[in-house]
């Protein structure tokens, strides 16, 4: 069987999309028609009823009875959740940046919560273009973020941010879209001003979001004896120990979002069983270089096994794809920038080296976890934002994170994100994402209710 949530966004890559036939595309009007099920987020489609809702639908044009018949026929054949159905899906992830003269929908006037270093109009940032785009997937719309409906949604529920600086961007990204309705407060029991760990609610709408640091997903700390050949630091990542940190204060949330990439670009030691097991750039002697491909992947095996190890979470775990950086003309710490001031079309660029493999392992693991986690009942979802956040180079603060005199680790930052911004698009994502997993679970159960129907 497959399973739409790890399906891969990028057609180029692995392969061109299939074309619908005609009839394929009549059908899908006809239970669009009936069903009024959006069919353009990938997950949906698989769990939709074909059979059952054509055949005892008198609605549908007799037109394209020859094509449901046949369909059927298939359908009823597989005894399985239809496959045919996935031609017919729209891939939210895949498509262009479209020119959106109403964005932004917030300023660093009417948002306290923009990040200084993500402030990137503060700092005399000069261009404005950046802020005036929307995501139009191919084939289908993906509506402006309504904060409204998100927190209607979301009453009496929880978030958390699990992850790096790039999940509290989108965490404070997310603040802002919602600032037009409401601002939370801060109900965190020990005050952080650095947000690396912080718990907000939305006292109209019992609402909690909260976000938990954890650079690498796993339990990690810098190195005290050396700064590193690149002397930025080198960390010292256990890659078979939970950061509890995190894992033991997820357990009550509703939905997760768990993140993780740029750090595991610097040097690192890496520990297994209490032994040092290899490294990523760290020159010392005597320790095997396994590269940074290694520990990404044990990183998140171990950060989902913690998920799937938990006793009393009953969340969703939205898995937030790798944001890939852009630095020109150099890395981050050899004078690389990102000048650009326009976003990318999809045929000019694509994701390919230390990016897309960085994917790849997401996916991969990904996949794992939901194996694993649907023996406990545990969902996850695919946030994937890596070829929406590809394809914007334009995006990022560059040099107008901090005033020009300012020494900062990140001079040129082509990682973070301008806050209004592109990031401000993964929310757009995760509310329809949301809004899908609503009629997602009640098309589940009315499949569920009419295999049981079948088979009394
Ligand atoms: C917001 O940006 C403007 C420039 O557009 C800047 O002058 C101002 O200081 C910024 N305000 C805050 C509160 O960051
Ligand atoms: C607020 O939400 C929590 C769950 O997050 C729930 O346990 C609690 O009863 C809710 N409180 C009110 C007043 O609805
Ligand atoms: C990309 O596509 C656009 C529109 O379809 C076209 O105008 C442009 O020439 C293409 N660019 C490249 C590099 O192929
Ligand atoms: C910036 O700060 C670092 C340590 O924080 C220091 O080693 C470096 O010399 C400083 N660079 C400049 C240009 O001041």
């Amino acid at each position: 069987m497959k399973h739409h949530d790890i399906e891969l966004p990028f057609g180029k890559i692995c392969q061109a999309p299939q074309k619908s036939p005609k009839k394929v595309v009549l059908l899908v009007f006809a239970l669009l028609l009936l069903t009024i099920i959006p069919l353009y987020y990938p997950s949906i489609s698989q769990s939709l009823f074909v059979s059952e809702t054509v055949n005892s639908n008198p609605l549908v044009p007799s037109s394209s009875s020859s094509s449901q018949d046949h369909l059927n026929d298939h359908v009823h054949e597989e005894d399985d959740l239809p496959s045919v159905t996935s031609n017919l899906k729209c891939d939210i992830f895949t498509g262009e940046w479209v020119p959106n003269p109403e964005a932004p929908y917030y300023t660093n006037k009417t948002c306290w919560a923009i990040h200084e270093h993500q402030n990137c109009m503060k700092y005399g940032r000069p261009d404005t273009e950046f802020m005036k785009w929307r995501w139009k997937p191919d084939g289908c719309e993906l509506p402006i973020f309504n904060p409204a409906q998100f927190l209607e949604l979301l009453r009496g529920k929880s978030l958390a941010f699990v992850g790096d600086s790039v999940g509290r961007n989108q965490m404070q990204s997310l603040i802002c879209l919602l600032s037009r309705v409401e601002y939370p407060i801060d109900v965190s029991i020990t005050p952080d001003p650095t947000q690396k760990f912080i718990r907000w609610k939305y006292m109209s709408y019992n609402f909690t979001m909260a976000t938990f640091w954890t650079p690498h997903l796993i339990k990690s700390k810098a190195a005290t004896y050396t700064n590193g050949p690149t002397k930025t630091g080198l960390f010292e990542l256990y890659l078979d120990e939970f950061d509890e940190a995190w894992t033991t204060q997820v357990e009550e949330f509703d939905y997760i979002i768990l993140s993780a990439g740029h750090w595991f670009f610097r040097s690192m030691v890496y520990y297994e069983n209490q032994k040092i097991s290899g490294c990523h750039y760290c020159l010392l002697d005597n320790v095997p270089d396994v590269g940074i491909f290694y520990g990404y992947r044990k990183a998140f095996r171990s950060a989902f096994k913690a998920i799937n190890s938990l006793q009393n979470y009953k969340g969703i775990t939205y898995v937030r794809t790798f944001a890939p950086s852009h630095f020109e003309n150099g890395l981050w710490n050899q004078g690389g920038n990102c000048l650009r001031t326009m976003p990318f079309r999809s045929n000019e660029t694509q994701l390919e080296g230390a990016n897309l493999e960085l994917y790849m392992i997401q996916i991969e693991e990904f996949r794992n976890a939901v194996k694993e986690g649907r023996k406990k009942g545990l969902k996850y979802r695919l946030l994937d934002t890596t070829q929406a956040s590809l394809l914007r180079p334009d995006g990022h603060p560059s040099r107008y994170g901090h005033w020009p005199h300012e020494n900062v680790t990140l001079y040129n930052d082509c990682v973070h994100w301008c806050l209004p911004g592109p990031i401000d698009t993964w929310s757009d994502f995760l509310l329809e994402m949301l809004k899908m997993e609503g009629m997602r679970s009640a098309e589940e159960k009315k499949l569920m209710m009419s295999k049981d129907r079948r088979l009394n």
